[in-house]
């Protein structure tokens, strides 16, 4: 059997995982589920869950990982836990059903790219959105978005996912900044600040229930967290890398990236309107964004910006999500690489191509991925690491850094009692909302 591939440096690990956090996530859900969710109040929930549970689960999820060194199903058997093999199995299967959805919307980033330069959605931008979200448009953009996506995987890690991100992460970095700032400009950018920054704390008050399932889901999702990803990507990465200092980069790249995406997309939509339109849903969000554009000064040439953007954020997630399926299917049946990424992407492509019809699908996915998978995929883990295989995270976090044992053994009684308990609580409060 083929040696197994490492990536070639830490800041090649870091890039990697980093562009896995950011992608849609980050530039288009997050803005949208804030002003669905009360603006600066959901950003105070939403970034106490980034640092306080995302952060000590993406732990997890290293730990396991680079201890395993092999497929995030594998990783527990080489742990000596092999009944908890399901827990990752559990990941890869979400991995499958949120890249099927993942790729269609990367389909629509495609478009919308090809819009900003033809100007097609600058007169009727709902019009645009039908005409491109669902349809012969859409099921071929997926389709391209997916070819994409399989050809960097089948490419490897070091030599495709590695290469990739390297150039997509900056890329994204610089340009955003310098939307950033072009969004400091409009006529809306105060109104759209103080929207987005001055949390009211009674909106909190009065709808907690409402606001930690999405936020915490959203933290889980924009880590990437509860997919087995970060497991599989720690599991190409070197003995002596510190797993709390890559781990809280990625965190704090991740949050910036975020951030940054609000202090484009919301000065943008008070030059325009307000926020509400937005909040609407996914869909809307792309109306608004792209309605926005339409009656600005050279909003053609900025909108195909912002979703080269978009589309580098949503590929460098997508090749993540690949990854996790052809990582446990080379090492577990022994197919190449290549023919792996090709099958699994085109059978993961015809699983999406339903949510070609219409967009009543990305309710369904709120659901049943963010507030049901992902957090009994995550307590999962959480009590794998914290209750059983306790002594072997313990040694993996310690191991290439300089954290203390103090740090490690906080960080464990996190892991067995805080994070399950948050789990818990979203996950009541969000099947709550479910049925009320
Ligand atoms: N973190 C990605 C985003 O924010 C989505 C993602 C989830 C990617 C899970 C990989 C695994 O868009
Ligand atoms: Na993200």
């Amino acid at each position: 059997m083929a040696q197994r591939e490492t990536w070639t440096s830490r800041i090649g690990f870091i890039f990697a995982a980093v562009g896995s956090a950011v992608g849609l996530g980050n530039i288009w859900s997050f803005p949208f589920q804030t002003a669905a969710n009360g603006g600066a109040a959901f950003l105070v929930v939403y970034l106490l869950a980034v640092f306080l549970i995302g952060f000590p689960t993406m732990m997890v999820e290293f730990v396991i990982g680079r201890r395993g060194e092999q497929n995030p199903v594998a990783a527990f058997g080489k742990l000596g836990y092999g009944n908890w093999s399901f827990a990752g199995g559990l990941g890869v299967l979400s991995t499958l059903v949120t890249l099927s959805f993942y790729s269609v919307v990367g389909g629509w980033v495609l478009s919308y790219i090809v819009g900003s330069a033809t100007g097609a959605y600058f007169g009727d931008a709902g019009a645009y959105f039908g005409s491109v979200a669902s349809g012969p448009t859409a099921i071929a953009a997926h389709g391209i978005f997916m070819l994409v996506t399989i050809g960097i995987v089948a490419s490897g890690v070091t030599d495709g996912i590695e290469r990739a991100t390297k150039f997509m992460i900056p890329a994204i970095l610089v340009l955003l900044v310098a939307l950033g700032a072009w969004a400091t400009t409009l006529d809306g950018a105060s109104a759209g600040y103080s929207y987005y920054l001055s949390p009211d704390f009674s909106v909190i008050a009065n709808n907690f229930g409402s606001i930690v399932p999405p936020a915490m889901g959203q933290a889980f999702f924009t880590l990437s967290l509860g997919f087995s990803v970060m497991i599989a990507y720690s599991s190409y990465l070197g003995r002596d890398d510190s797993l709390p200092a890559d781990g809280g980069a990625i965190v704090v790249v991740n949050t910036m990236v975020a951030l940054l995406a609000g202090f484009v997309v919301f000065p943008l939509l008070f030059a325009t309107g307000g926020a509400e339109g937005a909040g609407g849903g996914a869909g809307t969000a792309f109306i608004a964004i792209a309605g926005a554009f339409g009656q600005l000064p050279a909003g053609g040439a900025i909108g195909f910006v912002f979703f080269a953007v978009l589309l580098f954020a949503a590929l460098s997630s997508s090749i993540s999500l690949l990854e996790v399926p052809v990582s446990y299917v080379t090492e577990n049946y022994g197919y190449s690489r290549s023919t792996t990424a090709v099958a699994m992407g085109l059978g993961i492509a015809l699983i999406g191509v339903p949510a070609t019809f219409g967009t009543s699908w990305l309710g369904f996915y709120n659901d049943v991925v963010f507030k049901l998978l992902l957090p009994i995929s995550v307590f999962l883990l959480a009590v794998f690491v914290g209750w059983v295989a306790d002594t072997e995270a313990v040694d993996e976090l310690g191991r290439g850094s300089t954290i203390g044992e103090s740090f490690t053994t906080a960080w464990l009684w996190w892991v067995r009692v805080v994070v399950p308990l948050a789990v818990v609580v979203t996950l009541y409060l969000g099947i709550d909302a479910l049925y009320t």
